[in-house]
């Protein structure tokens, strides 16, 4: 990876609104290269407004019938539970755009096993990937934890990157989160990406934000991401300067 830039907004809504757009261009600049754009989304509540700009203004900018979806992880929950990474993008994009069903590769959450499902979607992306490299983009959350996607710094082999690793896990989300059986990305798929893009908002993702982008701290899994082309880390101001903001911040408050 040679490129990691760092973009701070006053709060999600532009923050949302900016990552629409960069979403928009990179759509449009890998369409003139390539006949498809792969995108992996993220889950948790950060990406929706990001979603809901996609839907909304900038919905007939997209040529959907070339966009693929996946998901970076994903809650072992039905499609339509309210925890459901799934259910949140449905509601608050494929509802309303009209990308081909065929293009939507949600992860499944119907086998019996979780590790049945994990290697059904493995097998998925290595046929939408066969040998080259995998998403355009990836889009990534940060939890106040420092986890993102389902890799979680408790669980030892989520900061894995080599290649003898499956791309799709079963995990087991520390006692803290309501629903604990997952399915996630590894980061051997995630660093086979070109790009991906963290939309970390808030303050109590401050800490988290500081020991990966000041300390690249090891036991935080994205301390390890460094996809083909680039990383790009969208934050509000609570995030990156704390409680204080960024203007007592620069006063020296
Ligand atoms: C999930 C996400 C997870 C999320 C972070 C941040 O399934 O919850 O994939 O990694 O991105 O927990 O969540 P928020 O955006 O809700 O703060």
């Amino acid at each position: 990876m040679n490129d990691e830039q760092i973009h701070v907004f006053p709060d999600l809504k532009p923050l949302s609104a900016a990552a629409a757009e960069r979403i928009v261009g990179l759509i449009t600049d890998t369409l003139n290269r390539r006949d498809r754009f792969t995108l992996a989304l993220a889950g948790g509540s950060t990406p929706r407004g990001l979603y809901r700009q996609l839907a909304g203004p900038h919905r007939t900018q997209i040529p959907w019938e070339q966009v693929h979806l996946f998901w970076g992880d994903e809650r072992y929950v039905p499609p339509d539970d309210p925890a459901s990474n799934y259910r949140m993008a449905r509601e608050a994009l494929l509802d309303d755009v009209p990308v081909p069903p065929a293009n939507v590769h949600p992860m499944p959450t119907t086998p019996d096993r979780p590790e049945k499902a994990a290697a059904q979607y493995e097998a998925t992306l290595r046929n939408a990937f066969p040998g080259e490299t995998t998403f355009d983009l990836v889009l990534l959350g940060l939890g106040d934890d420092g986890h993102t996607a389902s890799l979680f710094p408790e669980d030892d082999r989520a900061t894995a990157t080599d290649d003898t690793l499956p791309w799709v896990r079963a995990v087991e989300a520390p006692p803290r989160y309501d629903v604990r059986i997952r399915l996630t990305l590894t980061l051997p798929v995630i660093n086979r990406a070109r790009q991906v893009f963290f939309l970390v908002a808030g303050a109590a993702k401050h800490d988290a934000l500081r020991a990966v982008l000041e300390r690249r701290a090891p036991t935080l899994p994205p301390s390890h991401v460094h996809p083909h082309d680039s990383v790009a880390w969208l934050l509000d101001e609570a995030a990156r300067f704390g409680t204080a903001g960024k203007g007592e911040r620069e006063r020296g408050n």
